[in-house]
């Protein structure tokens, strides 16, 4: 390969980064060179550590062994089958131990490569039920405000937070959104528990004035990332699930950064004892190796795509790219390597052990307003008085100055002006984390000091 300079604006003007400001990447870019484990080196050899596994992908660690090895030995033998004429060997290996693990009859799945192409698939696939299915009329999708379900045209149009939709618009039609859970600053200034999470109540009365004959389907993440880490309290999935039933609206779980082990089981749907209609996965269900996805849905929808071989009964929704051989091999390595080394009983191990470390930090320093997480994906919602509940200013952005102070101590984090998140990889040993939860602490430190 010819020497290219990684420093030179001229050269680095062609690559266009996600969601950083152009000029800001030509100024100081990240540039990574290669990593092991939960270590990440850039092209300068400077060592991060990976506290967000990437982002929330890496599950099972860069330069997995078992992975590796399995994606030589398929691309040896298939690494591309014709997908209109049929599909492969790894696609319906993967497909039939995805259905194994999910839970109650979600047995079907459609293997994809991006999390937007799998909550779009999931909403199509709601839209063509209901046709199928005699309910011609339900169209809509309800979703949450904060909610993120990828950047394609209607995964956009769900996704609640202006910033990621309005430089877009107009969006596909068809979108409604209703205030997310976030019991430390509850959008309906109610307390928990006597509210009786009305927040899941709210969705009832929303439904009732769309005009249920119109309603399609719900999609939520089991808990939100955008707002940082907004985790449920143990009622809200459950009374969602009976209210969708009792109104005959399909619920979809984006189960994106939740799935695959990291809230300690394998889906968040089992960790909250809810089974939603749809689960749609992507992240860590290849850590990364390739991009792989997958829509997972019942035995009771699939009935609607069941009939006479001549009837036309298919799901429309393709993609050139859908169950790669190569992408399905990855996602078999990262769940062998995830169920043969119990890396969920590790995950909500570590993650008591990252909690404790985070509220320790919270008393030290009286800014973490609330921690909050499962297994080992984790925020902190910062306050300048968490007595009070005040926020920092937002001109301060803490959460910012935090996180950016972490990665030039060589910790990468999700940071936002006033939250802070952390989801090391599920194969992050004790030492690693305590070295990590070290980076966090001294950066905290510092901006303090520096206000
Ligand atoms: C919850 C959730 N859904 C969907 C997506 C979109 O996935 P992708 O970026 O792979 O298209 C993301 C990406 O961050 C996500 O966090």
């Amino acid at each position: 390969m010819e020497p290219i300079d990684l420093r030179n604006p001229d050269v680095l003007r062609h690559t266009v980064p996600d969601l950083q400001p152009m000029q800001a990447f030509l100024e100081h870019p990240l540039i990574f060179d290669r990593a092991e484990g939960v270590h990440l080196w850039d092209v300068d050899g400077t060592h991060y550590y990976d506290g967000l596994s990437g982002v929330f992908v890496v599950a099972v660690g860069h330069r997995n062994r078992r992975v590796i090895d399995a994606l030589t030995a398929q691309m040896e033998r298939l690494s591309f089958s014709p997908p209109l004429h049929g599909t492969n060997t790894q696609a319906v290996r993967l497909s039939a131990l995805l259905a194994s693990l999910a839970p109650g009859d979600l047995n079907v799945v459609k293997l994809l490569t991006s999390g937007s192409e799998a909550t779009e698939t999931a909403m199509k696939l709601a839209r063509q039920y209901w046709k199928q299915a005699g309910a011609p009329t339900e169209y809509r999708v309800i979703s949450r405000y904060y909610g993120y379900h990828g950047a394609t045209m209607g995964a956009m149009a769900a996704s609640g937070t202006p910033r990621r939709r309005v430089p877009f618009e107009p969006l596909p039609t068809g979108f409604v959104h209703i205030p997310t859970v976030h019991c430390y600053r509850c959008p309906f200034s109610r307390e928990y528990p006597a509210c009786d999470v009305f927040c899941a109540e709210y969705l009832r009365q929303v439904i009732a004035l769309e005009g249920p004959e119109t309603v399609a389907a719900v999609i939520m993440e089991p808990i939100g990332n955008t707002g940082g880490i907004l985790v449920p309290p143990p009622e809200y999935l459950p009374r969602l699930r009976e209210i969708c039933d009792a109104l005959d609206v399909l619920l979809i779980f984006d189960e994106m950064i939740t799935g695959m082990g990291r809230t300690g089981r394998m889906f968040a749907a089992e960790t909250y004892g809810v089974t939603p209609d749809i689960l749609c996965l992507g992240k860590g269900l290849s850590s990364g190796y390739a991009p792989l996805a997958a829509t997972i849905w019942s035995d009771r929808i699939q009935e609607a795509f069941l009939g006479p071989a001549d009837a036309g009964l298919e799901f429309g929704d393709a993609h050139t790219f859908s169950g790669h051989p190569l992408a399905a091999t990855t996602g078999l390595a990262c769940i062998a390597e995830i169920l043969e080394r119990d890396l969920l009983a590790h995950a909500r191990a570590l993650g008591e052990r990252l909690e404790t470390r985070l509220l320790a930090m919270g008393e030290r320093y009286g800014v973490f307003g609330e921690v909050r997480g499962a297994g080992l994906l984790w925020g902190v919602e910062l306050a300048r008085d968490p007595t009070s509940k005040a926020a920092f200013p937002d001109d301060v952005a803490m959460g910012h100055r935090i996180g950016r102070e972490a990665q030039r101590r060589g910790l990468i984090l999700r940071h936002d002006p006033h939250w802070l998140a952390m989801a090391p990889p599920l194969v992050t040993t004790p030492d690693e984390l305590d070295a990590m939860c070290d980076i966090l602490e001294q950066s905290v430190a510092w901006a303090l000091d520096e206000l």
